[in-house]
């Protein structure tokens, strides 16, 4: 660049430069334009100043047009005729913008000019009609604004006139129609014109297309138009024309394409209609009409296309077709039609998209809808149709989009076979009368698009398959009957963007996983029984309060009830009988529906839950954890417990009792309550610090428990569920534990022979060894200690707190907390020091301890001042010591010493260091009755 500057240049100081270059081009503009020495035409200089009115060529679609050529023949966009005159103009679609400059009009013999698809503005020159050569005129899709000018009327020979898409106003002028012999085409869409639709328009006789819609146009539609016989296309769309459908069209034989949709017409579709025999599509939607459809009209033999919805059309649908139909698409919907579906409807093969929604159809669906082989679109919402869907409407091979939704007296299942054949992308069945689940058959909907059953009864759970439709973007199950929890799965419907679960009976904890969902707008959970806290992980960090309304388990920050904070009110000793009593309140508002086997109650009655919640709308604060009743599921395991809520108003009274406190854990306060009817039941109320996370975490624990059947395990009766408290009830058993019978006699427990202890060591070996050979998947106690060994008042041994490891605290708690000190000495060193496996080894240490325990009747920790010492560590160098004898329990006076010695001898064993020395619970069991046998003879 520098090298091409004269040296003046270079030497003047940057300010100067830039003057001398903004003076210096102009002039060299001038220059080369009026320039004596050019040969360029006066056509070629009548382009050069078209051009000058361009001000960006971003494409530089005008780079050829060069000032030194003679003739402009050879620029881009040009076209000239033999003799070298401008013949043609094609410069659509290049991004130009600026004005049409008047100077076209100096191109005396130009027969085109196309400029559409730029972004030409300003007005269009009047001049332009002095171009009286012109036959194309197409500067359609600009920007251009103002009136069409009247001169225009002028251009005689024009043949085709496209202005669409631009904002010119003003009415079209009626003189532009003055000569218009030639005229085949004129397209005035898509601008801002008002006025009304010219007659003299009738008067072009050659008129082959008119195209006025999407403007502002007033008026009725002339009659003069049915002039135009060669006439195939009109479109009157989108404007505001009023009156009736001029009989005259009827005359307009040539047409194929009639839209007069979106207008304020009204009147009867005139019968003259029926002379249009080449008429394939029809449009009058969105208008006044009224009266029937005629049915020569309707199954007209070229008709493809037929949209006559929103109107006031009557009547029933023809009963029969004439001849045969072309029909593809028949759109009646939002009318006021009346009667069933008719044979005709069934007899049209070809039809591809069927709307009779939003009208007053009734009667059964005909079985013979499979008749429609070509059907892809059906659409028969809104309407009062009955009976039950057909069953063969799945085998519609091309259906994909069915809605029958709003028909509120069609009844009976979702159809088993959808989507065998058929690949639905819609399906709305909203607002029916549907029962029972969702059916797998809709397994196969993969290309679900859009799924809406909401507000029917329909029941069970929300099938995982669903998730299969993994392009799903509306998901609406709202007020229904769904119970059980919402699958986690859902979180892998990746484009979902509306889901609606709200009003039904789910329970569980909102899963995280919906957070995945990054294009998720909408979401409603409201009134269910959902518990635990709301995940505010990825996209639900968007929903607030009115997501999750009417779930009074649930916390977190939306509803502005704390998660921590309920655990901290319950944490506190005070509080706890009160927060227990909640749970009373919450189990009087009890709907119990009893089955066989397993027997549900739910906690809420679904109206008082919607009460409370409704309630907790109007609170300008967010209500305290402690004042709102403790809402959760109780699900109990077997039939002997009452199953009328009245029976649990009594029990619960009594958790209300602090006298009730029969003990407490490693993992909770035990409470005893008894019911009218006489039964007694141990309630324990777990303190888990918060490690369950979710109910279904807590229940597929305990579900687990639920099978146990032994003469020596306490049985699980049932747990009580919310995110805030768990309960676990089980058999009350009368007798206290193995701990105050050995420990306690000061409480007044008597004293144990041997005979009994033995009895109780036999029964709990029985006890642990069904827990770890006879359960799959094996289930470990992780908790034998001997205040976990209850007895009956014929001292039976019934093991209880099995199985709960998974509710114990972490480990660094257990082992530094005061509060599992009591259980110190029954932990295996391998999980004190954390070398954590737990094995069914661990069980058997615990075993050992309560041998050891029972041999000695000593504590299985004793502190002796600053170090404690493990009864195991004492009784072993006691009898490395030769003093073994010492260790017995001077309880047992007369009791066989022997025998004892060899319970003593098997505690050792089974409290080894190394848990690969420790018997199995089986081997331990043999030996047990050896040494029973032993004894017997
Ligand atoms: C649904 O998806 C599951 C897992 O993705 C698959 O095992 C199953 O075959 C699918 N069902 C159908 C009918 O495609
Ligand atoms: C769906 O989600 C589940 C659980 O979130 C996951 O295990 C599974 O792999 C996912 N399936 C697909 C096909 O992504
Ligand atoms: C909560 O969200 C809904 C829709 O997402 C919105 O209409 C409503 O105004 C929001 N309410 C508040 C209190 O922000
Ligand atoms: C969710 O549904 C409930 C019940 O119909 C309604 O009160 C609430 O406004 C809905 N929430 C949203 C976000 O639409």
């Amino acid at each position: 660049m520098q090298s091409h500057q004269p040296p003046s240049f270079s030497q003047a100081d940057g300010v100067t430069r830039k003057l001398m270059r903004l003076f210096l081009f102009p002039f060299l503009v001038i220059i080369l334009t009026t320039s004596p020495c050019t040969a360029l035409n006066e056509e070629g200089l009548a382009l050069l100043e078209f051009r000058k009115s361009i001000i960006s060529d971003p494409f530089e679609a005008l780079a050829s047009w060069n000032s030194a050529n003679e003739t402009p023949c050879t620029w881009f966009g040009v076209i000239c005729d033999s003799e070298g005159n401008v013949n043609r103009i094609l410069l659509q679609g290049k991004g130009l913008s600026g004005t049409i400059s008047s100077s076209l009009s100096r191109l005396n013999r130009l027969r085109a000019l196309v400029l559409s698809n730029n972004s030409f503005s300003g007005s269009i020159p009047p001049e332009i009609s002095l171009i009286t050569t012109l036959w194309k005129l197409n500067i359609s899709e600009n920007a251009l604004s103002g009136p069409i000018p009247d001169e225009l009327g002028a251009l005689g020979s024009l043949r085709m006139f496209d202005v669409s898409g631009n904002f010119l106003s003003g009415p079209i002028p009626a003189t532009f129609f003055r000569i218009c012999s030639r005229l085949r085409f004129v397209d005035f869409s898509r601008n801002n014109h008002t006025g009304s639709v010219p007659a003299r328009l009738g008067s072009c006789d050659r008129l082959e297309g008119i195209d006025l819609s999407h403007n502002r146009l007033q008026g009725s539609i002339p009659e003069e138009l049915g002039n135009l016989k060669v006439l195939g296309f009109l479109s009157l769309a989108s404007n505001a024309l009023s009156g009736s459908l001029p009989q005259s069209l009827g005359s307009c034989v040539s047409l194929t394409l009639l839209d007069l949709s979106m207008n304020m017409l009204s009147g009867q579709i005139p019968s003259t209609f029926t002379n249009l025999r080449n008429l394939s599509r029809f449009s009058a939607g969105q208008n006044l009409l009224s009266g029937i459809i005629p049915a020569e009209v309707l199954y007209h033999s070229a008709l493809q296309t037929l949209n006559l919805s929103f109107n006031a059309l009557s009547g029933s649908l023809p009963t029969s077709v004439a001849g045969p139909t072309a029909l593809k698409v028949l759109d009646l919907s939002a009318n006021h039609l009346t009667g069933s579906i008719s044979t005709s409807v069934l007899s049209l093969e070809r039809l591809q998209f069927l709307n009779l929604s939003n009208n007053q159809f009734s009667g059964p669906l005909p079985s013979q809808l499979t008749k429609l082989i070509s059907i892809e679109s059906f659409d028969l919402s809104s309407n009062n149709f009955t009976g039950q869907i057909p069953p063969e409407i799945g085998r519609l091979r091309n259906l994909s989009v069915l809605r029958l939704g709003s028909n509120p007296t069609l009844s009976g299942v979702i159809p088993s076979d959808m989507c065998e054949t058929s690949d639905l992308t819609v399906l709305d069945l909203q607002k029916m009368d549907l029962q029972g689940g969702i059916p797998s058959s809709l397994t196969g909907c993969r290309s679900l698009l859009n799924l809406d059953l909401s507000h029917n009864k329909i029941n069970g759970s929300i099938p995982i398959f669903l998730t299969n439709a993994t392009r799903m973007k509306s998901l609406n199950l709202e007020g229904n009957l769904l119970s059980g929890s919402i699958p986690e799965s859902l979180g892998n419907l990746s484009d979902l963007e509306h889901l609606d679960l709200s009003i039904n009976m789910l329970t569980g904890g909102i899963p995280s996983a919906l957070g995945d969902i990054k294009t998720l707008l909408f979401l409603n959970l409201s009134y269910n029984s959902l518990s635990g806290p709301i995940p505010r992980n990825g996209a639900l960090q968007q929903f607030n309060a009115s997501s999750f309304l009417g779930n009074a388990g649930l916390c977190g920050a939306p509803l502005g009830v704390s998660c921590s904070a309920v655990i901290a009110t319950r944490s506190s000793q005070r509080k706890k009988s009160h927060v227990l009593g909640a749970s009373a309140i919450a189990a009087i508002v009890t709907t119990a529906v009893i089955a066989l086997g397993v027997v549900v109650i739910f906690v809420m009655n679904f109206r008082a839950l919607k009460r409370i919640a409704e309630d907790r709308v109007y609170e300008s604060t967010p209500p305290s954890p402690e004042a709102s009743p403790i809402l959760g599921k109780l699900v109990l395991f077997s039939k002997t417990l009452p199953a009328k809520y009245e029976d649990w108003e009594a029990g619960s009274k009594a958790l209300l009792d602090k006298d009730s406190v029969i003990g407490s854990g490693t993992l909770g306060t035990v409470f005893k309550t008894t019911f009218d009817t006489g039964i007694s039941m141990a309630v324990k109320k777990l303190e888990t610090l918060g490690r369950i996370k979710n109910s279904e975490e807590f229940e597929e624990e305990i579900g687990r428990l639920a099978n146990v059947k032994h003469p020596n395990i306490v049985t699980m009766q049932g747990y009580f569920w919310s995110p805030t408290m768990q309960l676990l009830l089980s058999d009350y058993i009368p007798n206290g534990s193995l701990y105050n019978h050995l420990h306690q006699q000061d409480a007044g427990f008597g004293q144990l022979s041997w005979k009994r202890r033995f009895e109780i060591a036999l029964g709990t070996a029985h006890g642990l060894t069904y827990l770890h050979h006879d359960c799959t998947p094996q289930i470990l106690h992780f908790d034998l200690k001997s205040s976990n060994i209850l007895l009956d008042h014929n001292f039976v041994p019934y093991l209880s707190d099995y199985g709960l490891s998974k509710f114990s605290p972490m480990l660094d708690t257990y082992v530094t907390s005061r509060r599992f000190y009591s259980t110190l000495g029954y932990v295996a060193p391998e999980v004190a020091c954390q070398s954590f496996r737990l094995s069914d080894k661990c069980d058997v240490y615990s075993f050992g301890v309560v041998l050891l325990e029972l041999a000695t009747g000593r504590h299985p920790v004793e502190n002796s001042d600053s170090n404690c010492i493990l009864l195991c560590d004492a009784v072993r160098s006691a009898l490395e010591r030769g003093r073994g004898y010492s260790c017995i329990d001077p309880q047992l006076g007369s009791a066989p010493q022997s025998e004892i010695m060899q319970v003593l001898k098997l505690g050792l064993v089974c409290t080894s260091q190394m848990p690969s020395k420790r018997p199995s619970m089986a081997e331990v069991m043999q030996v047990l009755e050896s040494i029973k046998s032993g004894n017997d003879l």
